[in-house]
This record gives structure tokens, C-alpha cells and sequence, in this order.
């Protein structure tokens, strides 16, 4: 898969691109990620990329010319079909299904604005969507370009060294992940839930399951709200709930 960004800053993309899973993609041949400068598609001698807005008022808007000269740049990098996305805290909310959506694309191109924004002529013309990664406002729509990538670059096949552990994460089938344990020379195996020594894993995978609903329902009841348990979950989840109505320490 191939992501351009066209931003102020594409060392910051570069730089957080090449680290952990997502470093380890592109040294895998699974992804790539490009940055691209919309001041160096300015014309002027000040190599401008933004003017103040008609009508007045506070703040400076990126300036449509060397955002489109940029991106058309971008566009011709590859022949591969791109899908276009401004960053915005007034687009849809990224979620692990539009995630998982995305990183089935073979090209992305990510737009970061700056200041108030863009010239909403270039992205009536130019956007396919707009993303927002929370309902807060950044200065800039870098972090936010890092965000997908991140979570778009772990899903490449091959980029997790263990294919599974994206399969357990929350929000995949709707549901928060259980919680971990690992060893501790300090504390050694103390509060740890006795089933995961057993070694029965047919009862590991039980317990986890449980948690996963029990967490769901204690943290995002939201998101409980919206999937549809079969028996053996609706089961799970009322002795999780039995037990955690009995009081602290009788959790399962
Ligand atoms: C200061 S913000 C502009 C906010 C804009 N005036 C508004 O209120 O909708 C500058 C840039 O940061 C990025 N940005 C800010 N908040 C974001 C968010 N929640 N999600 C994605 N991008 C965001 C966008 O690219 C935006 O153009």
C-alpha cells in the first residue's frame, strides 16, 4: 500500500513513519508512506501557502494553488487509483471498521491542513472524504495523518509479527480486548486470574471472552449496545455481571 501526505511538515511524517510496526512495514516492502510540500509547488517569491480569508476576521487559510499543484504531484507519483482525505475535525470519526476499510486500498493521499483550514473550493474539487480523528481541534492535521497510518499500517498482512493479535484488539468484532498479564520478577504470578496458569485453554479462552464482554459493558456500554450476543455470550456476560454485582473481589 502506498500513502502520501501532502503537509507543512513532511519530516515529522517521515520521521513517525519509520518507527515500530509501521517503520517495519515499509522495511518489509508492505507500505510506503511520502511526504509532500505544498511550499514547494508555491509560485510567489515568498513561497506563500496561505492568505488571509475574504471577509476578514482571525486566522489564515491555505491557499488552493500550491495545494493543488501539490497534490496533482502526488497523484502522478503512482499510477495506482488514490482516494483522497482531508484530515478535519468536521469530517466522519475514524473507527477501526472505516480503519480496516481504508487499509484495503491500494493508495491513500492524506491532506494536513494548517491555520483554519483550506480553501473550500480545492476541497469541494479535490476530497473525497473528510476524517476526523476526535472531536477536539489540533493546529495541524499531521498528528492526525499519523494516526491513520498507524492504525492503517498495522493491518498491512505481515506488518504484525503475530497476525492474531489484530484479531483480539478492541473494537474489531465490536467489543473492548481482555485484559494482559505477563511475567513479573517482582510480583511473580500474584493477581493473576488462576485460569490463565492452567493451561486449559479452553478455558483461557472462556475467561478472556467474558472479560471482553464484562469490560465492554462496564467501559462502552455504547458499543455492547450495537452487537448482537449469541447464547454462549449472553451467558458469559451475566455470571460477569453477577459477580461483579456480588461485589469487589468476586469478579470472575
Ligand atoms: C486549527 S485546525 C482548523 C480547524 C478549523 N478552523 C475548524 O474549526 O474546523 C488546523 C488543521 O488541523 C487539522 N485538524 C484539527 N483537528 C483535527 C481533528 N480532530 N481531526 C483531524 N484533523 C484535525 C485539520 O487538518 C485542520 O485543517
Amino acid at each position: 500500500m502506498r500513502i502520501d501526505v501532502v503537509t507543512l511538515f513532511p519530516d515529522f511524517i517521515r520521521d513517525s513513519a519509520a518507527l515500530g510496526v509501521v517503520g517495519r512495514a515499509q522495511e518489509r516492502g508492505l507500505l510506503s508512506v511520502h511526504g509532500w510540500n505544498p511550499r514547494d509547488y508555491a509560485t510567489d517569491n515568498y513561497r506563500r501557502v496561505d492568505d488571509r480569508p475574504f471577509g476578514g476576521g482571525p486566522g489564515m487559510v491555505m491557499l488552493a494553488e500550491p495545494l493543488s499543484a501539490c497534490l496533482a504531484a502526488a497523484r502522478a507519483a503512482d499510477p495506482a487509483p488514490a482516494r483522497v482525505i482531508y484530515l478535519s475535525p468536521q469530517g466522519e470519526r475514524l473507527t477501526q471498521a472505516k480503519v480496516r476499510e481504508l487499509a484495503a486500498r491500494p493508495r491513500l493521499i492524506l491532506l494536513c491542513g494548517r491555520y483554519e483550514g483550506l480553501d473550500e473550493r480545492f476541497i469541494a474539487r479535490e476530497v473525497d472524504e473528510e476524517l476526523s480523528i476526535g472531536d477536539y481541534v489540533l493546529s495541524g492535521g499531521e498528528l492526525a495523518a499519523a494516526v491513520v497510518i498507524d492504525a492503517v499500517g498495522r493491518l498491512q498482512e505481515g506488518a504484525l509479527n503475530h497476525a492474531d493479535s489484530a484479531v483480539q484488539d478492541s473494537f474489531e468484532d465490536g467489543l473492548l480486548d481482555c485484559p494482559h498479564f505477563t511475567r513479573s520478577d517482582l510480583a511473580g504470578t500474584e493477581g493473576v486470574p488462576p485460569v490463565l496458569l492452567s493451561g486449559d485453554h479452553a478455558a483461557i479462552a472462556r475467561w478472556r471472552r467474558q472479560q471482553s464482554l464484562g469490560r465492554t459493558w462496564l467501559r462502552r456500554p455504547d458499543l455492547l449496545a450495537r452487537v448482537t450476543l449469541g447464547k454462549a455470550d449472553r451467558a458469559l456476560l451475566e455470571a460477569f455481571i453477577a459477580q461483579w454485582r456480588a461485589g469487589p473481589g468476586a469478579g470472575p
